[in-house]
């Protein structure tokens, strides 16, 4: 439109596009960080590429966070398929309740009038329970549904950040900080250069398994979280849509 090419958004799009190669960049006016509803308009922004992606049988695999729970608050029954199952792309039992996978899962599926799967499976789990965990056929079904959804949905959080909100311990925190993870996705946190500095163990997708989804869907704003949306797309999948603001994306161009 006029007022987006007049404020530079669409440039901007494209830049980013180009720099980080990947899918297509979405860019809401505003930032996120300064102002609350910037949020809700990354959520609907989010809500109308799906619209655009979605026809026939999808699944959806989905992670947590405030800016998720936003997406989900923007979704309408007005898609072009109904056959939509919604499900969590890995634990995340330990974050708000509001914040969680489960929790945004089901308001995804009650917001379109689709369906949804439940994985209480927590955020972080110890390695006796993962292996333990792994050989229960109700987690392998799901985790079969899990890889082979047709979108994922992300959010991407500051690794400090991210780390204090999960109580990571302080020795792990002493050791991220001492290796400069900056960005944090699907429990893997990311030095400037998108390389995995420290993960947490995880029941659920796992980074490697991101290559077989035909469309991801990234969705992160607000100026702070610069640095981890740049280390994120240093190695991220060629198929991704960044959905961000104003705010970080001026902050993502600076340098180029
Ligand atoms: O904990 C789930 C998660 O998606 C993280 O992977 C991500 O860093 C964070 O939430 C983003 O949270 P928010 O949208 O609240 O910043």
């Amino acid at each position: 439109s006029v007022m987006r090419e007049a404020s530079g958004i669409d440039v901007m799009e494209a830049q980013l596009k180009s720099i980080f190669q990947i899918q297509k960049v979405v860019i809401v006016s505003g930032d996120s960080d300064e102002t609350p509803w910037v949020k809700t308009e990354l959520g609907r922004a989010c809500a109308s590429s799906m619209k655009k992606l979605i026809m026939g049988k999808n699944i959806i695999a989905v992670t947590g966070g405030s800016t998720m729970a936003a997406v989900a608050d923007k979704l309408t029954p007005d898609f072009k398929s109904d056959d939509l199952l919604f499900v969590p792309a890995r634990g995340g039992i330990g974050e708000e309740v509001q914040n969680q996978a489960n929790t945004i899962c089901s308001k995804m599926a009650a917001n379109t009038r689709t369906k949804h799967r439940v994985f209480y499976v927590p955020d972080q789990v110890s390695n006796e329970i993962y292996t333990s965990f792994m050989k229960e056929p109700m987690i392998k079904e799901v985790l079969e549904i899990i890889r082979s959804a047709s979108i994922v949905l992300h959010g991407i959080g500051d690794a400090i950040t991210m780390a204090e909100r999960r109580k990571t311990d302080a020795k792990e925190l002493e050791k991220m900080r001492s290796e400069n993870a900056v960005g944090e996705a699907f429990g893997y946190y990311f030095n400037e250069a998108g390389e995995v500095v420290h993960k947490v163990l995880t029941v659920g997708l796992q980074l490697s398994d991101l290559d077989e989804i035909p469309n991801v869907i990234a969705v992160a704003g607000g100026s702070s979280k610069v640095k981890a949306i740049k280390a994120y797309l240093q190695k991220a999948p060629s198929q991704t849509i960044l959905i961000t603001d104003e705010g970080a994306a001026k902050g993502l161009l600076k340098g180029y």
